[in-house]
């Protein structure tokens, strides 16, 4: 990486050691960013870091587990720390876990809420007190998904905590305006993940039918994510903040049979 390392931007990411998170970073990269793989994996974040170091980039590993707000502020110090500066976070730290809803337990919804949306919070928290420290702005992206809008059965916490996820990036979009700190969130419809790939295998997704019912025909890959990210997180992008892009081969839009 031949930049000047005070003006390489940095983005910080959340459960970047796999799937979204790390093919977002894998794209940040390639568009000229240094990163900071954070993860509640920290072992696996450690190699995924290793990863790119050993393909030429400038990676860190931090153990982030964005239920907890102080390990979000260590995660930002990190980038700090090394990196000097904090220009991007990109919270994509998830997990999935559809039942039915009659089945339940206080313990599985409070952990869906824990992960998905106060983890949400508290790693856009971490990051914007840094980036109006800094006073050169910033940009956060959450990865949200289809089900901030669309409801699927036995997803009742994760959908509730994307569409809250949704009104997070709206609110937090209007207040850290005046700081040029823009917010935005990337909703993916079915992607190819090992969380895909493990709903698959316990019978939570049929592949075949999903397909039927997306426009484009297929699931999206992890670089249809990333692409949008890499546009909401550039300049081009300027003038938006507080929505939620929707990656999802026209789903949302479908509403016939
Ligand atoms: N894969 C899909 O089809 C799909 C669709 C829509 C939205 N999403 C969303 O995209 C995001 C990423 O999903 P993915 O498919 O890459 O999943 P994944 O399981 O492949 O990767 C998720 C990563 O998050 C990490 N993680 C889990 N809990 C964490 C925590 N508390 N703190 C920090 N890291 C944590 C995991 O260790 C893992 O490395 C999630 O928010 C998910 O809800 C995924």
């Amino acid at each position: 990486m031949s930049q000047n390392s005070s003006e390489q931007r940095v983005a910080l990411l959340t459960g970047a050691a796999r799937g979204i998170g790390k093919g977002v970073a894998a794209q940040l990269i390639a568009d000229g960013f240094a990163v900071v793989i954070g993860d509640v994996r920290g072992d696996a974040a450690e190699e995924t870091a290793h990863e790119f170091v050993a393909a030429g980039a400038r990676a860190v590993a931090a153990a982030v587990d964005v239920t907890d707000a102080a390990a979000c502020t260590a995660g930002v110090q990190k980038a700090l720390d090394v990196f000097g500066r904090l220009d991007v976070l990109v919270n994509s730290a998830g997990i999935s876990a559809p039942k039915d809803t009659l089945e339940l337990t206080p313990e599985e919804w409070r952990r869906m809420i824990d992960i998905q949306l106060n983890g949400a919070f508290f790693a856009a928290q971490a990051a914007g007190r840094a980036m109006v420290a800094q006073g050169r702005g910033g940009c956060i992206v959450q990865i949200s998904s289809i089900n901030a809008e669309a409801a699927f059965p036995r997803r009742a916490a994760y959908a509730s905590a994307k569409a809250g996820v949704a009104m997070l990036v709206k609110t937090l979009a209007i207040e850290w305006a005046t700081h040029n700190i823009r917010v935005n969130a990337v909703g993916p419809s079915h992607t190819e993940t090992e969380m895909t790939r493990a709903n698959i295998e316990k019978g939570n997704i049929d592949v075949a039918a999903i397909q039927r019912r997306i426009p484009l025909g297929r699931l999206a890959t992890v670089q249809d994510v990333s692409n949008a990210v890499s546009f909401l997180v550039s300049n081009r992008a300027e003038y938006i903040t507080g929505q939620s892009l929707y990656v999802d081969g026209g789903y949302l839009a479908y509403g016939y049979f």
